[in-house]
């Protein structure tokens, strides 16, 4: 984040407020959010694409993704930067509803969205549900009938991108579990097009237009264009059928973040101009006046703005063998958390790193990895990072760039307790999302 750097005592501080002091107010592990970063990263999206996108369609709607890190403070920071909200399930929409978000600012996704999720979606009015198949289609069309009210809709297309990122957050391709194939099926026809035939004549249904979501943590701007110039041609292509121009494109999340030092992100100035390029070219090629274009980031705004903070516990030193039967050491430092405030390493082999927080050192560097409290070996993590040898118990630890899926994919497992998350706003900390307490833990066991 951009707030944080080393005071004049080495340690680090965020907009000026020292580790040491944010770790013995708020205890750790601890998630420390720096709430300038956060906002200044969401109107900059904002920004950047309305303007690379103002002559070709007015602007962009920037929904942040809000399953990336969300509560009732960033759910009010993101209205108030200008930015809509994608939620994916009712617990999102009460999040949203708690913290005053309009209905119409919301989006509702999901595969497999309940009946009380539709139903809950219309009646708050919600912008947009994104309809992700033809069965899907059918249960918000009768609940939409029965209710006797609109449902706004966009439907979830696969343009048939794979995405190079993990196979468990690609999105966009056949073999999947997510949208509306393009590819003919036995019948003759695509899903998406005889989604598109249906939603068109469903009474209740106002069908807005497409959406694609290619995948998560992706560096390279040529998934987006492929998958914009797809959707382009699907617009053209229903055009032709129906005579009508669908008025809306969402091109979904999915822009990476730098986790270690070896990762290269884009900005979203140079984003934005690609993929306004794209878009530009292609609506000229098909002749297609440029549908309001929607974005949905999540990672490349709730990522950077958060690091956690982990008290050092025990250390153990090993000697590895490598390939050629030499032995190196490498040590082990335990931290108070793991693999519960933070599963991406185990889920998706994530990179991270870390740094020593609490003070600065002279001492020399010892290849390390950072493990966990869990009663499992799996529970790493930062996997390999040159730390101090003088690192000891006590010690702070900063990992950075944890402010998506962390908290968000956080668990009890072993009965920890969920940390807490600071927001550090103009000089100021305050807790946005208290540490759980054991009381919490009982809280539903009817035995107790
Ligand atoms: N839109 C849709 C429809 C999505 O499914 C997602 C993420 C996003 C937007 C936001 O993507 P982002 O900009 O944050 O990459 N737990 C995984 C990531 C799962 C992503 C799920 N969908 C991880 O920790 O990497």
């Amino acid at each position: 984040a951009t707030g944080v750097a080393r005071g004049a005592d080495g340690q680090l501080a965020v907009q000026g407020i020292p580790v040491s002091r944010l770790a013995e107010e708020f205890g750790t592990p601890l998630f420390v959010l720096d709430e300038n970063d956060f906002r200044a990263r969401a109107a900059g999206f904002k920004a950047a694409f309305d303007a690379a996108f103002k002559d070709l369609c007015g602007g962009v709607d920037v929904y942040y993704a809000g399953k990336a890190f969300l509560c009732t403070e960033v759910a009010r920071w993101v209205t108030a930067e200008g930015l809509r909200l994608d939620t994916c399930s009712g617990g999102e929409l009460a999040v949203a509803a708690a913290a005053g978000v309009p209905g119409e600012n919301l989006s509702l996704h999901g595969n497999n969205k309940s009946a009380a999720e539709i139903t809950r979606a219309i009646e708050t009015g919600v912008g947009r549900i994104v309809v992700d198949s033809l069965d899907e289609l059918q249960r918000v069309t009768r609940i939409a009938d029965a209710l006797g009210r609109q449902a706004n809709v966009m439907l979830r297309i696969t343009p048939g991108v794979h995405a190079s990122t993990h196979e468990a957050i690609a999105t966009a391709h056949e073999d999947q579990k997510f949208g509306l194939s393009i590819l003919a099926n036995d019948s003759g026809t695509s899903p998406a097009l005889a989604a598109v035939a249906r939603a068109l004549d469903a009474e209740h249904v106002n069908l807005l237009g497409l959406h694609a979501h290619i995948g998560s943590q992706i560096f390279e701007a040529e998934g987006f264009a492929m998958a914009a110039r797809t959707m382009l041609g699907i617009l053209a292509q229903i055009r032709q059928i129906h005579g009508v121009q669908l008025g809306e494109l969402d091109l979904g999340g999915g822009y990476g973040i730098a986790y270690t030092s070896e990762d290269h992100p884009s900005t979203p100035v140079k984003l934005a101009a690609q993929m306004a390029q794209v878009v530009s070219a292609t609506c000229a090629e098909l002749q297609l006046d440029c549908p309001r274009i929607s974005i949905e980031p999540g990672r490349a705004i709730a990522g950077p703005s958060t690091f956690t903070l982990y008290e050092a516990g025990v250390r153990k030193d090993v000697q590895v063998e490598d390939a050629a039967g030499t032995l190196h050491p490498r040590r082990y430092v335990s931290v108070d958390g793991g693999m519960s405030d933070n599963p991406r390493p185990v889920l998706y082999d994530a990179q991270y790193t870390a740094v020593l927080a609490g003070r600065m050192t002279q001492s020399d560097a010892i290849i390390s990895r950072v493990v966990g409290k869990h009663c499992e070996s799996g529970d790493i993590v930062v996997k390999d990072v040159y730390l101090p040898e003088d690192l000891a118990a006590g010690d702070l630890l900063a990992v950075p760039a944890t402010g998506a899926y962390c908290w968000a994919l956080s668990s009890n497992y072993n009965y920890l307790t969920r940390p807490a998350v600071v927001a550090v706003r103009d000089g100021e900390a305050r807790l946005i999302v208290r540490r759980e307490t054991e009381a919490d833990l009982l809280a539903r066991d009817m035995g107790v």
